[in-house]
């Protein structure tokens, strides 16, 4: 179809600004009453050094309409237009289904791979609510990548390093036993964990054998090399249920122990390049110049840090995927973690540095408060997973007792309902998680949007007798048809502006905005009527909005039932 933003953009000339760029402010007003496309000139008065309400005035004089662009208006300090609105919606129906599920692909990205990093669990560690957001996050990155033609790689870095794994060790020979561990997973790693710090606490004496342990991994102790891998294998076992279940997948799990061998060179890097200075028997690289405190390197007993494996790690990436972009998707309280991991690869002449980018979001907690990490007091992501299917059943059950196959279609909402909410606003707010938010079918959610699939599968369903090649001489769109028509052909837009922002919730909004326009649509007009053509063209418009609605949720990580 026509690109009619640039289409627009190439009919105005503006010294200095390329058509790209004017293509890029052109946005859809908030009513389409004022128009179908706007520009906003105060983008150019800076530039022009002109009032926008002049330049507005002086554009629309110049500007000529032609059998696209209908009108042209100087409003305010925007320039508002108006197209031909049904060669516009027909051929936006028809970029869509020339390109089926492909719509909205590109290879903007071919030939450059993104390293994403996340969900980066940690082992012998439950995964709870707090690993919602950077898992869902990460993934749906993954995928809005791939499908711009990137190679995306996903990696969990797993937090497998650390003197807990000797306590855990200490803990298992003392009041466990491997069996036990076998059989009861991570509750009883996480129990004995909680315990060791009780008991810690009244004889601080244990902390030296649990040191000891630790030691014996490093140094490559068969026993407890095996302990070690058997943790890490009982932590994997159950958060890929979890993985399974919210359709996320990983690349790599090079973890922070994969790093074991790969720090010396670094650390001899930095010595060499005279960044190291000593600080109370550590080693650290200064950052005051940068009002940052000192990035540690060497704890003054010899240890390597968090800090140390993130560079090593960054250093493996390059080397390894020659990355265009490295992405961390983790917390906020991290911050300036990264922003000193990333300093000190400058500092140390890295001129990829640039390319690293810390997604940074905010918190989820539940309604009810509940939050607590500590003393074993934590809310399971699988738990939260489970209500909420359990609870999409009762809805189910409730308004389409009949509907077959009604538990899977429960997982596919539950899950839904959660991915959706967990992507819902802009990544850096923090999120308040509730059950009844998240389900409501009448919200904007997760539920609504697949909702919405099952009701274009129905209409379809009904109109599969229709002949579509009659939708050409269809002579007038409505308004809710051209609305539609309008957020159909801003799909591709949506994608790109997601991978360029790392902003998920673009792509949650679009799904949202979609299924408003779809049903607004639906709501006003019959689809299948007595005139061939309208019918036509409508099931055609269905068929779009449909591609656009499922390809969104795809995207994110979650599927759409045939029926609901
Ligand atoms: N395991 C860490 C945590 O739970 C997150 C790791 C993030 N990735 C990284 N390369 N530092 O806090």
């Amino acid at each position: 179809m026509t690109d009619y933003k640039k289409y627009i953009a190439e009919k105005i000339n503006i010294e200095g600004v390329g058509a790209d760029e004017i293509a890029s402010y052109l946005e859809i007003p908030p009513t389409p009453e004022v128009g179908d496309y706007a520009l906003p000139c105060f983008k150019f008065s800076r530039l022009l050094r002109k009032p926008p309400v002049a330049i507005a005035q002086a554009l629309a004089a110049d500007f000529v309409c032609d059998e696209v662009v209908s009108l042209v208006e100087a409003v305010n300090g925007y320039l508002n237009f108006r197209l031909n609105r049904l060669s516009f919606t027909l051929s936006a129906v028809d970029a869509v289904l020339d390109k089926g599920e492909a719509y909205g692909d590109s290879d903007e990205g071919n030939g450059k791979t993104v390293c994403i990093d996340y969900s980066s669990i940690n082992i012998a560690k439950p995964f709870h609510i707090g690993h919602l957001s950077t898992t869902v996050i990460g993934a749906a990155l993954y995928r809005i990548y791939n499908a711009l033609g990137y190679k995306a790689v996903g990696i969990n870095h797993l937090g497998d390093y650390g003197t807990q794994f000797g306590k855990l060790i200490y803990a298992v020979k003392h009041w466990s036993d491997i069996e036990t561990v076998r059989e009861k997973g991570l509750k009883e790693l996480t129990r004995l964990y909680v315990y060791y710090h009780e008991q810690a606490e009244l004889h601080p004496e244990m902390d030296d054998e649990a040191r000891s342990y630790f030691k014996a991994i490093e140094n490559g102790d068969k026993e407890c090399n095996e302990m070690f891998e058997f943790f890490k294998e009982i932590t994997l076992k159950e958060t890929q249920k979890i993985y399974d279940m919210l359709d996320v997948t990983f690349d790599s799990y090079a973890g922070e122990s994969f790093y074991n061998d790969k720090m010396a060179p670094v650390i001899k890097e930095l010595e060499d390049k005279g960044l190291l200075t000593e600080s109370q028997g550590a080693k650290v690289v200064d950052l005051s110049d940068y009002d940052m405190p000192p990035c540690i390197i060497l704890r003054s007993d010899g240890a390597s840090l968090y800090a140390t494996r993130d560079l090593a790690a960054a250093i493996y990436r390059k080397n390894t995927y020659d990355f265009y972009k490295c992405l961390y998707v983790v917390a906020y309280q991290q911050d300036l973690h990264f922003k000193q991991i990333f300093k000190v690869l400058e500092l140390m002449g890295k001129p990829w540095y640039k390319d690293m980018v810390h997604v940074s979001y905010g918190m989820v907690s539940m309604e009810d408060g509940a939050m607590s990490t500590r003393k074993g007091k934590v809310i399971l992501l699988a738990d939260v997973i489970e209500k909420t299917i359990e609870k999409a059943l009762d809805v189910i059950n409730a308004k389409n007792p009949d509907l077959e196959n009604k538990e899977q279609t429960a997982r596919d909402v539950g899950t839904g309902a959660v991915i959706f909410g967990a992507l819902s606003n802009n990544k850096i707010k923090d999120i308040v998680f509730s059950y009844d938010k998240v389900l409501n079918f009448d919200g904007e959610t997760g539920p609504y949007c697949q909702y919405t699939v099952a009701r274009c599968n129905s209409v379809l369903k009904k109109g599969e007798a229709a002949d579509l090649s009659k939708a050409k001489k269809v002579e007038s769109v409505s308004a809710e048809e051209f609305n539609l028509a309008v957020l159909l052909a801003d799909f591709p837009k949506t994608l790109k502006e997601a991978a360029e922002k790392y902003e998920p919730s673009f792509v949650t909004r679009y799904a949202v905005d979609v299924a408003k326009a779809f049903n607004k649509f639906y709501f006003e007009h019959k689809i299948v009527t007595d005139d061939a053509s309208v019918t036509a063209f409508r099931l055609k418009l269905t068929a779009a909005a449909k591609i656009c609605i499922k390809k969104s949720l795809a995207l994110l990580g979650i599927k759409s039932p045939e029926k609901m």
